[in-house]
């Protein structure tokens, strides 16, 4: 594996003394989750965990949701599937949704906005039922995930950030890529 997961010699189950930072990247579906972390996944070296892929492969889910064409999670699996490798630091996080997982797991939570109408033309591009089309834009007419993530983790580390064209995406992986050498960085001094 080519991401690195490491703690520094001192306690081992505290976040602070993560070396290498976990970061969750939420939002509707839609937002460009997937795109952008595959897009810092080599130049920030973390490794890269999709939680619907994880699902869809472990079965950690309790059974499929036929009108909404979505897995039921089970989230007492899923956390403790993830616990081991999150707690080791240097994760990227990709779900469409984010109070399910502990609150000490994340270093930085960013959350992916994305115009309606530019939205509804990638979620009609995925083929979605209407119905789940019409889910997925309300939540974000909502903010439905920005105001769970902000009820979820300390206002510091929860980021909005506007995903709409290439450029916000390359925008927003330079941003990572910053944070993520200033994070290492700091810790590198203690
Ligand atoms: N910033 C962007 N600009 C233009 N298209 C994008 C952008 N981000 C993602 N896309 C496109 O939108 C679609 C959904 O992106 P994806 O990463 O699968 O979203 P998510 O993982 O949040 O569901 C894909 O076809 C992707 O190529
Ligand atoms: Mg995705």
């Amino acid at each position: 594996m080519s991401c690195i997961s490491e703690y520094s010699d001192s306690e081992q189950d505290a976040s602070f003394e993560r070396i290498n930072p976990n970061i969750l990247i939420t939002g509707t579906p839609g937002t460009g989750k997937s795109t952008l972390s595959e897009l810092v996944l080599e130049s920030t070296g973390l490794c890269y965990i999709n939680v619907n892929e994880l699902v869809k492969e472990k079965g950690l889910h309790e059974g499929f949701d036929q009108e909404f064409q979505s897995y039921i999670l089970d989230d007492d699996k899923v956390v403790d599937e993830l616990e081991d490798a999150v707690s080791n630091g240097g994760n990227i996080v990709d779900y469409h949704s984010c109070d399910l997982f502990p609150e000490r797991w994340f270093d930085l939570v960013l959350v992916l906005r994305t115009d309606i109408t530019i939205l509804y033309d990638r979620l009609e591009k995925r083929g979605y039922p209407q119905k789940k089309i019409t889910e997925n834009i309300d939540c974000e007419i909502f903010q439905v995930i920005l105001e769970e993530a902000r009820e979820s983790y300390s206002s510091e580390i929860v980021i909005e950030l506007q995903n709409n064209t290439i450029q916000d995406m390359e925008s927003n992986a330079s941003r990572i890529e910053q944070w993520v050498y200033n994070f290492k960085a700091q810790k590198n001094q203690h």
